[in-house]
């Protein structure tokens, strides 16, 4: 007992200076009295369109009820209130995402130039609340907060297709997202593995592609911490899919929490589970049977082998345009990722069509019929006004003029394509990828062991690679981090992943490096936000968990 009074004593005896607020704001300084939170406060707006004043209110008030049991109410009232205004004159400083907060004894004001700010100055007020809703009643210290984003893209990448994740869990992402100021839901929704996203031209993409069946590959797929449990050799079908109104759903419910859904279509490879559903698209033209199957096969038909998209045949063009048309008009997102990684070119080489192809084009090699593939995906883009993103593999063969590049294989990708100004995503693999062991394997739920991506890793990861210069180096428009879902087959497995290095990332993205502190960043973890995701049930990695010294 004693001893546990030490701790909690020698942690909240050396308060973080940014409070309990992660990522860190840009300033912060506490002021002198108390916001009491009860039922007698009101929430008003200043200069937001009905439509998103209404969006904030009902966020607000739910989002204080379920974590406190206070029901403010959604009008303004004659005492204390919560005030939400647009700058009439827009501060150049707070960028489109940045906020004013400052809590005071008898009001709460929040001011931004847009939605984005007013709804991040909405979250930092929510960690103090949350963090301090077990007093009676509520006390919020009186603040000053002054804070945006040191980075535009900061993102996450969700892989549906290797395991299914529902729309609930999905829902959960984003609101774990939203509270650590995270703008972008890479969704990841076709692989080998899995198409998970309803495209009415084409019925099978989801009838056929949306299932497996078990194989030794997909028996490995379903090993982790939540089912140590013997396998017993059954035949099980296994998969899922979302239908167009909960992607629509899901769209909006991110965009309620300034998130863009930018969603994925991995082509020319990676694409095994659409090419079994319509096989008449690869270079075989009907599955090909192989009488391998290997650790990571768990594709939909493991006896397919063929993963890539003929690029020779003009069906194959005409079949994507139209899968792509319908994923356009279900995300109204700018950008459009196409993939374009880990392309297996053998295919290629031995097909007539594609090797017409390249005779046609005058192309010297199979790279540079990848590049066509990339730059006719990204021409049909550009003529409905969007952008290709792709992965690094786009640079091979030549990248299309406008594409963003996301750098997974380490950061030389990124770094090529800053040189060549092109825009850039960084999501090196290590330590980006969180599928990977976050410490000694030996204590760990099976994970990717190429590296371990700890939380120091994570936290201490620097943007900007020292070989660009200060020009090049503003082509690096942010940084992602991943979630790849072979071995992660069930939402316990997946929080314990994402947590505590999610907001270890958020953190690194938001925070400008003078404020960025990594025994602090600790510490605020133990002021709040180990405890939220307890009580929660939602799971993390406990190594730092009501520590006092790191
Ligand atoms: C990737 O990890 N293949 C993008
Ligand atoms: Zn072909």
């Amino acid at each position: 007992m004693k001893k546990q009074l030490v701790i909690i004593f020698l942690i909240l005896g050396s308060l973080s200076h940014y409070g309990q607020i992660i990522p860190a704001p840009a300033s912060m300084e506490f002021n002198k009295g108390n916001f009491e939170l009860d039922a007698t406060v009101g929430v008003t707006f200043k200069g937001l369109k009905k439509q998103e004043s209404t969006r904030l209110t009902n966020y607000l008030v739910d989002k204080i009820v379920a974590e406190t049991s206070v029901r403010i109410a959604s009008k303004k009232k004659d005492s204390k209130n919560i005030i939400l205004q647009i700058l009439q004159k827009a501060n150049k400083n707070l960028g489109e995402e940045g906020y004013l907060l400052t809590i005071s004894e008898t009001e709460i004001h929040i001011t931004g130039n847009g939605y984005a700010g007013l709804f991040y100055g909405t979250q930092s007020l929510l960690q103090y609340v949350i963090h301090n809703n077990t007093q009676t009643p509520i006390q919020l210290p009186g603040l000053t907060i002054s804070d945006k984003p040191n980075v535009k893209w900061r993102g996450m990448v969700m892989d549906v297709s290797r395991h299914f994740y529902n729309t609930k869990t999905i829902k959960e992402l984003l609101d774990l997202m939203a509270f650590y100021k995270l703008n972008v839901f890479h969704w990841h929704l076709a692989d080998n593995e899995g198409w998970r996203i309803k495209i009415k031209k084409y019925p099978k993409l989801t009838s056929v592609g949306g299932w497996r069946t078990e194989t030794p590959g997909s028996i490995f797929y379903k090993q982790d911490s939540t089912y140590a449990k013997k396998l017993d050799g059954k035949p099980y079908k296994y998969g899922g899919f979302y239908t167009q109104k909960q992607v629509k759903e899901i769209v909006a419910y991110a965009q309620d929490r300034n998130i863009t859904v930018v969603p994925e279509i991995d082509v020319p490879g990676h694409s095994g589970a659409a090419l079994t559903a319509y096989p008449e698209f690869s270079c075989e033209k009907h599955v090909q049977e192989s009488p391998n199957s290997t650790l990571w096969n768990g594709v939909v038909n493991p006896a397919n082998v063929n993963l890539n998209y003929c690029a020779g045949q003009e069906t194959t063009f005409e079949f994507l345009e139209d899968v792509f048309t319908e994923v356009m008009e279900l995300f109204p997102s700018k950008y459009i990722h196409v993939g374009g990684d880990e392309v297996d070119k053998s295919y290629w080489k031995k097909c007539a069509d594609c090797q017409q192809r390249l005779a046609d084009n005058h192309l010297k090699d199979e790279n540079e019929l990848q590049s066509y593939f990339i730059k006719r995906m990204a021409k049909f883009l550009e003529k409905n006004d969007r952008k290709l993103i792709g992965w690094d593999e786009i640079l091979e063969g030549g990248a299309p003029i406008n594409a963003t590049v996301m750098s997974w294989r380490g950061e030389k990708g990124g770094i090529e394509a800053a040189k060549l100004k092109q825009d850039v995503i960084m999501t090196p693999n290590n330590p980006l990828y969180f599928n990977r062991y976050q410490e000694d394997p030996k204590n760990e739920p099976l994970a990717v062991a190429y590296s371990i991506n700890t939380l120091e890793k994570v936290y201490e990861y620097n943007l900007i690679p020292k070989e660009l210069n200060k020009e090049e180096a503003q082509y690096i428009i942010g940084g992602q981090f991943a979630i790849w879902t072979e071995f992660i087959s069930s939402v316990e497995y997946l929080e314990y992943t994402l947590l505590p290095r999610m907001p270890a990332f958020a953190e690194n993205m938001w925070s400008v490096p003078k404020n960025k502190n990594y025994i602090d960043f600790k510490k605020r973890l133990n002021q709040g936000h180990y405890d939220y995701w307890k009580a929660n049930g939602i799971r993390f990695h406990p190594k730092y968990y009501k520590k006092s010294v790191y």
